[in-house]
This record gives C-alpha cells, structure tokens and sequence, in this order.
C-alpha cells in the first residue's frame, strides 16, 4: 500500500499552492544566476577602462546600469520569494490541518481497546512531533529538493559554460557534500532522537513526582525520587554531550568541504588570470566563479536536508496511518431501522453474556438477567467480580464475546450507535470531568449553546443534591473546573456526573458505584429524588454497599462470571449467600463504630 494516501488526498487540495511555490521557486533560482553575470559585467568594465576623466566617467556610468540591474532583479526576488514561502509552507500547514483534523476525528470513533493498545503519551507524540514532522518534510522537504536541484543544475550549466575545466577541477570537493550530510547526517538525528527521547523520560518523571507529590510526602521517600529524577537528568545529559560532539563534526567537515572548492578555485582560477593577455581570465570572470561556487554551496547541502526530511516525513507518516487505518472495532449499522417501540416491558436484556478483555479469559460467563421500565436494580458481586464489565457491554463500550445484549428487545449491535448512546447515561465508576464551567460540565450531552438549557441543568444539578453546592460557588454554574478551575471533591465529582447523567434524560440509567463517595444520609435523599424527577427510567446500579442496593427494587449478584441470586433485598437476606454476607459485615462494622 502506498504510505502516502492520506497525505496524498490533502496535498490533492492543495496543489495550485505548490504550484505557485514551485514557480515562484523557478524563477528565483533562474534570476539569481543572472546576479554574477552582472556582476562580472560590472568589474569587467572597470577594468577595461582606459585612462582619463572622460574614460572613468563612462566606466562609472556602466558600472551603475550593471547595479542598477542587480537591484532589480533582487527586488524581483525578493517578492516571489515571498510568494514561494506562501506556496510551499502555506500548503504544508494547510495539509498539516487537514491531517490533524483527520486524526482527531478517528480518535474520537476509536473503541476503548484500541487505548488501551495505544498509550496516551505514544498518541500525543503522534499528533506533535510526526505530524510535525510531516508538515516539515512537504514544506521544507519539496523546497529544499527543487531548490536544491534547480540550483545546483542552473548554476553548473552557467559555470560550464564559462569555464567547462575549471568547474570540473574545483567542483569535486562539493560532491562530497550530499554523502555527508546523509550518511553523518543520520548519525546526528540518531542522537537528537535518543536525546529527545530522553527528555521525554525527564519530563514524564517530573510530571510524575509533582503529581505524586503527596504520595511522595506521605511515604517519605523525597530522597529517592530526588535521586531518580538525578539519574534521568545523568542520563539526558550524556546523550546531548554525544550529540555536541558528532554536531561538531559534522558543521566544520561540511564548511571544510566547501571551503576546499575554494581553495581549488584561488589556485586554477589564479593560473588562468595570470595567462598572457588575449587568453588570461578576466577579473570579472573570476570574481563570477566565486559567486556561483558560493551560491552553490547551501543548495548542494539541502539536497543532503532534504533527503533527511524525506526519510523522517515517511517513517512519521507510516506511524499516523497506523491510525487513520485502524477500524473502529464497534460500528453500528449505518441504515438506521425504525427504533423500537419503547412500551415494552423489558428495557435492558442480557441474554447468556459472555465478556471479557483483549486474550484474557472471560470475566462474564454467561450472564442472562433483565431490567424493565421504572425498575431499580442493583448489582453486586466482589471485587473485580465483572460489574462494571458488565455495564460496559450496554453503550457498546465493549462487545459481548457470546450471547446478546438487548435495549427495548433490539441487539445493541443492530442499533446505531449515536442512538443507542443517546437512550443510556453510564456514570463511571472513576468519573470524569472536563475543564470547563459546571453548566457545560452537566450539559455534555446537548449539543447547543449551554446557556438554552440552564434550567434543566439547575434541575438536574438539585436531583443530584449539588444544586446548593454549586450556588456557593464564587461563580456559580459558570465556575471552571479542573487545572486552572475549582477542584472538586470526590463526592462532588460523583454528583457532577450523575448530574450530567440525569440532565440526558435517558431511558436506562447505569450507576458504577456511583455513590460510593457520598455518605449515607445524603445518598438517602439523591435516591428517591431521583425516582420522582425520572419515572420510567430503568436503573442498573453497581455498589458495595448495603445500604445502598436496599433502594432498589431488586438485586442481581455476581459470582464466578454467573448470576448468583436475583431478587429483592429482602429475599437475598433470607437466604445464605453474598449479599446476606455483605449485610452481616455492614452491620457488625457499624456496631462498632465503622461507617462505611
Ligand atoms: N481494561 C481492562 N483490561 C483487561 N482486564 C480488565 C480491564 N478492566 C477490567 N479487567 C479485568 O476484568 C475483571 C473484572 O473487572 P471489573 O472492572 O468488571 O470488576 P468490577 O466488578 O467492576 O470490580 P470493582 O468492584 O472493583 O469495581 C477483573 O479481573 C479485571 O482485572
Ligand atoms: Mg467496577
């Protein structure tokens, strides 16, 4: 498969910008081969000028038509170099945008495990430095190739032509130029990679203690990671000083290079200016050569640069297609059926569910229970006893391996997946708020202006028992959070989320632990709020509390992947079993003294 066919696609767009930049491009190379001719014309005609005043009148007028020309053309040049910088960068952003545009909205079709195969710092670099890299390798890239050889070309046809054996006899050193910056040249990225590399560890152990500052406190072990954190430094510091010195090579060999063809310059061309007049070189003639060599010079090393960035654009852009390739691993149909009806008596359905994560073996093995309007039920099992697995398998966050998952007696994979999305709210187990105002927080799921839907947000805010929280607030429902904003405490965090979540209106309701943060009392007064503020929703609640699954209609327990017991509270205390363990330890801690 071609690497290119994303890029290629963008670049399509764009290319009567690069066309612009490769004319633009042209012509200057073309015009500033005309800079030596004029200026040789120019000294020629001061040396050939004879004596007296009349004489020296007419050299100096002809010395002025030759600088008045040069700064005409470099004026040209200086504009249409203008316009081959717009050309050439100005498409390479604009390619960079639509690649990261691109990116970012494969991201967001992205299954959870294709995150957890790739992590987030391997994803960050990929939107920085690779497409970075890429942008650089289509500007920089493409200029310094068609600079490079247009210059190169132009300029030797120009030096043939006015000396075919001295260029070839000071030329030889030059062509050294490209080899080095390849071959060298490698060595020196090789470097500059492992140091970046470096730097990255560096960072990510900085960012690691100061967000673990307290943990480090607590557990007294500053000297350690004080001395980690000297052993990264040690480490990056080696590196660059590796770096320094093949960098220190690598610049003097290259300018030694170039200064050898002058060298070779001074002693033919010298020869030739000393022949006997009628066959010697003239001063101009000379005084051109030097010109062009010098101005030979940068592009013969961006031919070696642009290789470089060629080499560095294709590994980059092998790394983006990696995931603008990957499938989303759950798609839903893109024909949207006529949803089903929603007066039906069971909302959610599993139906003998197997899951379980990437090759690990099942956690859910064989689940069937079912959920109807209106119906609380909660959930239970131990740790790790594949509840929120469970959870997961409804919004299609995850896929059954076996069996079927039903929303109103459809398959969820038969559903589109934005519509399915929208008739549940999941409230995580850990959750997750976004750095942004409390309204828009609790309005996530409404794609308007947040501001049409303050009163519902207030409302769903009070269901949640936050409503009073928030109104103390410095500002409010416009409050920031997060980073730069106001933290909020665990319990807080939680109600924010099932604000959010209620705010959605959704026809099921999935609570991961959702009050495991929250004291009994006030939970007491979330729950029956809740039931009144959302007839008719189904409810499906993780919790590790007693007290908590006693507000639901009924209770499902989870062992071994299997459903254990499934009635109301009150028979699972009738009977032996883990729920009736779970009450007798909750009643024993709180005898003595424990709330849980
Ligand atoms: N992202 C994941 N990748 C691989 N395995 C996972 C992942 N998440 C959970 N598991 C495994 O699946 C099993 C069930 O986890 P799950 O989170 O569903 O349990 P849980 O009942 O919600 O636990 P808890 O009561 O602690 O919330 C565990 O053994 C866990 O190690
Ligand atoms: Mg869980």
């Amino acid at each position: 498969m071609n690497p290119f066919r994303h890029l290629i696609v963008h670049f399509k767009k764009e290319r009567s910008l690069f066309a612009m930049g490769v004319a633009a491009l042209l012509t200057v190379d073309f015009a500033q081969q005309l800079l030596p001719q004029l200026l040789k014309l120019a000294i020629d005609e001061l040396q050939n000028a004879g004596p007296g005043p009349a004489a020296a009148r007419a050299a100096l007028a002809g010395v002025l038509l030759w600088a008045g020309l040069q700064l005409a053309v470099v004026a040209l040049q200086g504009a249409l170099r203008w316009g081959w910088r717009m050309g050439f960068f100005g498409m390479s952003r604009k390619v960079e945008y639509a690649l990261r545009r691109q990116l970012f909205e494969k991201l967001l079709t992205m299954h959870p495990a294709f995150f957890r195969k790739l992590r987030l710092g391997d994803l960050l670099s990929r939107a920085m430095s690779d497409l970075a890299a890429v942008r650089e390798s289509l500007g920089f890239g493409w200029m310094t190739l068609i600079d490079g050889v247009t210059m190169v070309c132009f300029t030797i046809v120009f030096m043939v032509r006015a000396n075919a054996l001295l260029t070839a006899q000071i030329l030889a050193p030059m062509l050294l130029i490209p080899v080095l910056v390849v071959t060298l040249g490698r060595k020196v990225r090789e470097n500059q990679r492992a140091a970046q590399d470096l730097l990255d560890a560096l960072s990510q152990a900085a960012t690691e203690s100061f967000s673990g500052a307290r943990v480090i406190h607590a557990y007294a072990r500053q000297e350690s990671e004080i001395e980690r954190f000297g052993r990264a430094c040690l480490a990056y510091r080696a590196r660059s000083m590796r770096l320094v010195v093949v960098e220190a090579v690598y610049w003097p060999l290259l300018w030694v290079l170039a200064g050898s063809s002058e060298l070779l310059l001074m002693h033919y061309g010298g020869l030739l200016l000393g022949l006997p007049p009628g066959k010697a070189m003239s001063v101009g003639g000379f005084v051109m050569f030097q010109a062009y060599l010098a101005q030979i010079t940068w592009p013969v090393m961006a031919l070696g640069f642009s290789s470089n960035s060629y080499v560095k654009g294709r590994v980059s852009i092998g790394r983006l297609n990696e995931v603008y390739d990957a499938e989303p691993a759950v798609t839903g149909p893109l024909q949207a059926a006529p949803e089903p009806s929603t007066r039906q008596d069971t909302v959610l359905s599993f139906i003998n569910v197997h899951g379980g994560y990437d090759a690990a073996p099942d956690v859910l093995r064989g689940v069937s229970f079912t959920v109807r309007p209106g119906e609380w039920v909660g959930l239970a099992s131990r740790l790790g006893g594949g509840k929120t697995t469970l959870l997961r398998l409804a919004p299609r966050l995850e896929d059954a391996r076996l069996g079927e998952v039903r929303l109103w007696g459809r398959d969820v994979r038969a559903w589109p997946l934005k519509a399915l999305r929208r008739r549940i709210a999941l409230v995580a187990q850990e959750p997750f708020l976004f750095s942004e105002t409390v309204l828009e927080n609790i309005t996530f799921s409404y794609d308007g202006d947040p501001q049409d839907r303050f009163a519902e947000a207030v409302e769903a805010a009070r269901i949640a028992d936050l409503h009073e929280m928030v109104a103390g607030l410095p500002q409010g429902y416009a409050t920031l959070l997060g980073e730069k904003g106001v933290n909020l405490s665990g319990g807080q965090k939680q109600r924010l989320a099932l604000a959010r979540a209620i705010f959605a209106r959704p026809d099921l309701l999935l609570l991961d632990d959702a009050f495991s943060a929250v004291d009994t009392a006030t939970e007491e007064r979330i729950a029956p709020a809740l039931r009144t503020a959302l007839p008719g929703v189904a409810v499906l609640m993780v919790s590790h509390r007693v007290s908590t699954l006693r507000l639901c209609d009924r209770v499902v327990v989870l062992e071994d992947g299997r459903v254990a017991a499934d009635g109301t509270p009150d028979e699972l205390l009738q009977q032996e079993g883990y729920f009736f363990e779970m009450a007798r330890r909750e009643f024993l801690a709180r005898r003595v003294g424990l709330e849980t």
